[in-house]
């Protein structure tokens, strides 16, 4: 893992072996529809890892072939993962088959062809959104317009401790999101060169919704 610093310190980038290796994999536009949907899952419970390092725990009595004790677990009731519809989910499946007690809220966003800007189009998030850990799933922060906006409703609804994972991360997206919710850490498998006049993320890895789902 390496932390930033500076400008970036509420970054987090992964960059674990495992991690790399697959996400060259998923840039590869050779990789099928099929590989690409594997790796996502598999490379979300890596992520997943780093991104409740801090989660909450409780505990709980059991026995083992020695005594009584109390052992900890994770409290997975006291968290939720909120998938940006819709390449979101697929982050989510890895990372909730790591955590399944996890609530689980959807946000979809469009962006307005003529203003550029993201519009709601369903919000749907577990309630008492302030007593948990918010980890909000999106593969690409590009321009970071819509993942702001996410943001932006989670706080309406009550969200507090709030974290972003994605798998790639353009400048202009970390700077965008440090700008609007310097609270919020990104976790992020890497931080690409930049964005193209079209706002996809270069080198990056094409539309991610499109290769996980095989849609153009
Ligand atoms: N969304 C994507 O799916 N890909 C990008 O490169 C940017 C935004």
């Amino acid at each position: 893992m390496t932390n930033t610093t500076d400008d970036l310190a509420h970054l987090t980038i992964v960059d674990h072996p495992l991690v790399q290796h697959k996400l060259t994999l998923m840039r590869d536009k050779a990789t099928s529809t099929a590989g690409f949907r594997q790796l996502l899952r598999e490379i979300s419970q890596l992520l997943a890892y780093e991104v409740t390092r801090s989660m909450p725990m409780t505990t709980t009595r059991i026995e083992t072939p020695l005594m009584e004790m109390d052992a900890p677990v994770l409290d997975g009731k006291k968290m939720a993962l909120i998938s940006i519809l819709r390449a979101g989910n697929g982050l989510l499946d890895g990372v909730l088959e790591l955590i399944p007690s996890a609530r689980v809220g959807f946000v979809g966003l469009y962006r307005d062809e003529e203003t550029l800007q993201p519009v709601q189009y369903y919000f749907k998030v577990p309630l008492e959104l302030s007593d948990r850990l918010v980890i909000a799933v999106d593969p690409m922060l590009a321009t970071g317009n819509s993942s702001v906006a996410a943001i932006d409703l989670l706080k309406k609804a009550g969200a507090t401790n709030l974290r972003f994972l994605c798998l790639l991360a353009s400048p202009e997206g970390v700077a965008r999101m440090k700008e609007a919710h310097p609270d919020v850490q990104i976790v992020t498998a890497a931080l690409d060169e930049g964005l193209t006049d079209k706002g996809y993320i270069y080198p990056g890895l094409g539309d991610a919704g499109d290769r996980m789902f095989g849609t153009k």
